[in-house]
């Protein structure tokens, strides 16, 4: 069996180097582009390995690079085990993780259990080979209601609109919980379990630190596939209360977590982080039980409105949910299924000041924090014209809902025009505005006041700083509008101000703050760190 060790340097033994990471989301298709076809690829990070370290992030998560027919941008996966060639090959891959380490960055990639692409040959045999057949049964396939089977077998939705079920021309059914190019798989069919398996091995043994899973709450189905009450108020968005949801967080879920984790034991060192959109904290942290994942995303920051109160609610809910386990809270605010936080928090000016404050909240935080790429350029969502949107949320919404193309656009490097050095073509795969040529990387790297410059010296302060230790926080009393906390062990007060005016500096000498400061006052928008 070929070990990473013979593909590329080790690094020093860390074993559970993840506990208080920074992990650096790359959305691989916007990152950067090596080949020139204006979509980014494998090639394209390697070129830009310079600048994640000096970012000062600790690992990436490489969003999905496999054979794809990219009904979901790489979330349809035809062959788990291979590279798409838009974004490279395996010669690619190895290169990348072996110079990623050089450059001491971990590297984490995505893992799609929960479906395949319907061009995954599993699927092409599963319609070949007709009902009853054991090719079927690695999916799940339903005969039809009514007189003549064309009712859907539940009243299931997809996430991303429609019903949850396609009818194949022999007239059963199969279930997608996101688009009909993406399949459920039958996770009661060991094969399933088998393949999964093989496909966390053929990565580990090629250099991989750790996985991210996508819809790690979703793989298990309930027996009977009951049809969702119309009558629950689910509450709204992805992140609902499940216990009235059919589709997601079955208690069969954790057995295929345990597989998972005895695997990823195999090898020392390596993790895996879980996709869990589970509002209720303690079913949350069935999660994260020592033989499930490592660690588990948490999007109750993502959810939160620019409101202390509100921020104060999603940080105990965060450290609540995982308190008495062995197993860090994790921080993001933004990624590529959500509206980019300079936006969500009024954009502009206003949205990127409250950002930097978000920003220093996250970072003062005990735990593992999760930034999602261009956010350190202070990147707005875009409002894209309508002939260039993609995702097939639009398409299936009837083109109701934009979908999330506005937070994907390919990243600004360098120069006043589009494509910004992201990529040697004239068009990019989603294009990008005029404006970005003020938020580029070159026009932000040495400018002390920008938003890059501010994440770099945050970070830096966040690994090198004793304040930072400790894994409880001390709440302060605060004006209306505004929070601070003090971590106990290593003593680092943050403060947040979201009212509307300036309010008075708990005690203590400044570290960094979020923005100008008025004296003995924090101005509104603003955070800072205090020791
Ligand atoms: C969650 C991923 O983050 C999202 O981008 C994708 O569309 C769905 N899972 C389906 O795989």
């Amino acid at each position: 069996m070929r070990r990473s060790s013979d593909l590329q340097p080790e690094i020093a033994d860390d074993s559970a180097w993840w506990r208080d990471a920074v992990f650096y989301q790359v959305y691989v298709r916007s990152f950067a582009d090596a080949n020139g076809d204006g979509v980014g690829d494998l090639d394209g990070i390697r070129s830009r390995l310079g600048y994640l370290e000096l970012l000062g992030v600790d690992a990436l998560w490489l969003t999905p690079f496999f054979s794809s027919p990219m009904a979901d941008h790489g979330y349809d996966v035809a062959d788990p085990r291979d590279v798409d060639p838009l974004f490279g090959d395996l010669a690619a891959f190895d290169r990348l993780i072996a110079e990623a380490h050089a450059h001491n960055l971990r590297v984490t990639i995505d893992l799609v259990p929960n479906h395949t692409s319907d061009r995954h040959a599993w699927f092409q045999a599963a319609l070949r080979a007709g009902p009853g057949s054991v090719e079927r049964d690695r999916y799940i396939f339903r005969d039809g209601g009514g007189y003549d089977g064309s009712v859907p077998p539940n009243n299931w939705p997809s996430q991303f609109g429609g019903s949850a079920w396609t009818r194949v021309p022999d007239g059963q059914w199969y279930l997608h919980l996101f688009a009909p190019e993406q399949p459920d798989l039958n996770w009661d069919n060991p094969e399933v379990a088998a393949d999964l398996a093989r496909t966390l091995r053929f990565w580990l043994d090629r250099g991989v630190d750790g996985f991210r899973i996508d819809v790690a709450h979703g793989m298990a189905k309930p027996y009977g596939l009951p049809n969702l009450d119309p009558r629950a108020e689910l509450g709204s968005g992805v992140m609902h209360d499940n216990s009235l949801d059919p589709r997601f967080d079955n208690d069969g879920v954790h057995e295929v977590h345990r597989m998972i984790r005895k695997v990823i034991d195999e090898y020392p060192g390596r993790m895996a982080v879980g996709e869990i959109w589970v509002k209720d904290d303690e079913r949350f942290a069935r999660y994260v039980r020592p033989d499930e994942l490592h660690l588990g995303f948490n999007f109750r920051l993502v959810e939160a409105p620019f409101d202390a109160d509100g921020v104060r609610v999603a940080i105990e809910h965060s450290l609540g949910a995982v308190r008495g386990m062995d197993t860090p809270p994790t921080w993001t605010l933004s990624n590529h299924d959500v509206t980019r936080h300079v936006t969500r928090y009024g954009g502009g000016g206003l949205g990127a000041q409250r950002a930097r404050s978000m920003t220093l909240v996250e970072l003062a935080l005990p735990g593992v924090v999760y930034l999602y790429n261009g956010e350190e350029l202070g990147l707005p969502d875009v409002e894209l014209p309508e002939w260039a949107l993609q995702d097939p949320i639009w398409l299936r919404s009837g083109h109701t809902q934009r979908g999330r193309d506005g937070c994907r656009v390919p990243l600004p490097w360098e120069g006043d025009t589009p494509p910004f050095g992201f990529s040697e073509a004239v068009t990019t795969w989603l294009p990008q505005p005029n404006e970005w040529a003020g938020l580029t990387v070159e026009s932000q790297l040495e400018d002390p006041r920008s938003m890059l410059s501010f994440y770099r010296h945050a970070l830096e302060l966040r690994k090198s700083h004793g304040a930072f230790n400790g894994d409880e926080l001390e709440w302060y009393g605060a004006p209306a509008g505004c929070f601070a906390f003090r971590r106990k062990g290593g003593g680092l007060i943050c403060a947040l101000n979201t009212s509307g005016g300036p309010v008075p500096l708990p005690p203590g000498e400044v570290l960094l703050a979020s923005g100008p400061m008025a004296g003995n006052q924090l101005p509104p928008d603003t955070a800072v760190w205090l020791v």
